[in-house]
């Protein structure tokens, strides 16, 4: 059997009329540029979030720049977040020339110990950046309370946990403000880049509605020196349509979630509990092992794919080497990038798929430790 990692053409076998339609509508409009759909899909997008607004942009990471330029976070200023993410967390923190204060993970849910935040605040740390990583709301309560005791604001990485909760809301909505990615591959994918901003502070709404498009608060009257980034008309069309299958699409994803967990139970390998408060909406099903590497070459050996998010911790990059931190500044998060395994998972899958995969990382788990 072959399994691939994820299948974004099975996905679009099912939406192609629909699809098809819309992108005739936006050339028919000539809408490329932000237009009909785009502010339809921010409302849509507000509402499913539980929020007051949300900015359309071009990438997740243009809206966590947007965002921490949204809260006046400068140069010589310090961001906590952590270092088991994506290189993309850590960037906006350096475009508003301020620097990442990283703290390690919590192993049990691979995102940012709160433990560790109270002692890394300064004079100087001005937002609290905690990922919602692999679609597992990071410790809010946790992280929230710190973040008032000291009146630092949060801003929220929900980039890859469309629609997880967090209690009964969901996430998006805690933080002063969020960053959503529509990478392709996220639970909510465009067909190119896209982004969003999520809050409920209609003037951080309104300075990022601006600053998205070279700072204009009306045409060429420019009150801020801005940026382009904004939301290409297809990219809304195309989200509008999927948004309404998404709830479908975590239902099937915690579906095959669950079947690994049944098919693992006892296996040489080591899974991430789900937190009793939160819902994932599972983005990634990781599992740690030893010998990762070579479970990933046996695997695929049996025809499963696999990947790896992340083989290498952000403050281990070549990128952040002027921050100094050696190997063993951030033990959690350094095993976890050694033994971490995305196993696949698409709500296309089948059953009989995720049973396979199963199997074979049980069999190959225990050959490459024999
Ligand atoms: C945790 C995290 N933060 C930020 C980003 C950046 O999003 P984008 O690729 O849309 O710029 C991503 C997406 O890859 C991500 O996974």
């Amino acid at each position: 059997m072959k399994v691939p990692y994820f299948d974004l053409k099975a996905q679009y076998d099912g939406l192609r009329g629909e699809i098809a339609a819309a992108l005739d509508r936006v050339c028919r409009d000539a809408a490329f540029i932000l237009g009909e759909d785009v502010a339809k899909f921010e409302k849509e997008f507000a509402t499913f979030c539980g929020v007051k607004h949300c900015v359309a942009v071009n990438s997740g990471t243009s809206a966590l720049h947007l965002a921490l330029l949204a809260l006046g976070v400068k140069p010589g200023d310090e961001v906590i977040t952590t270092p088991n993410t994506f290189m993309a967390t850590a960037e906006a923190i350096s475009y508003v020339g301020a620097r990442p204060v990283f703290v390690d993970i919590d192993p049990a849910s691979a995102n940012i110990d709160p433990r560790g935040i109270e002692q890394s605040i300064t004079g100087r740390t001005k937002a609290i950046l905690p990922v919602h990583l692999y679609g597992r709301p990071a410790d809010l309560d946790g992280i929230l309370t710190i973040a008032d005791r000291h009146n630092i604001p949060v801003v929220e990485d929900a980039c890859q946990a469309h629609g997880a909760r967090y209690g009964e809301k969901r996430v998006g909505g805690f933080g002063r403000a969020a960053a959503f990615s529509f990478y392709p591959g996220k639970n909510l994918g465009a067909y190119g880049e896209g982004g969003a901003l999520t809050t409920d502070d209609g003037r951080i709404a309104e300075f990022v509605r601006s600053l998205r498009s070279h700072g204009e608060t009306s045409r060429y009257s420019h009150e801020y020196i801005g940026y382009n980034y904004r939301m290409d008309g297809f990219q809304g069309a195309i989200l509008r349509i999927k948004l309404k299958h998404l709830g479908r699409w975590t239902a099937r994803r915690q579906e095959i979630a669950a079947l690994y967990r049944k098919e693992l139970a006892g296996a040489r390998v080591v899974m991430l509990q789900d937190d009793a408060r939160a819902e994932s909406v599972y983005h990634l099903f990781v599992v740690y092992v030893a010998n990762r590497d070579r479970v990933k070459t046996a695997l695929e050996a049996h025809g499963v794919e696999t990947a790896i998010h992340y083989p290498r911790p952000v403050h281990l990059q070549k990128a952040y080497a002027s921050l100094g931190h050696g190997r063993g500044s951030f033990p959690n998060t350094e095993l976890a990038c050694d033994r971490v395994l995305s196993l696949p998972l698409f709500p296309e899958m089948t059953d009989e798929q995720a049973e396979y995969v199963a199997r074979m990382l049980r069999r190959t788990v225990e050959e490459t430790e024999s």
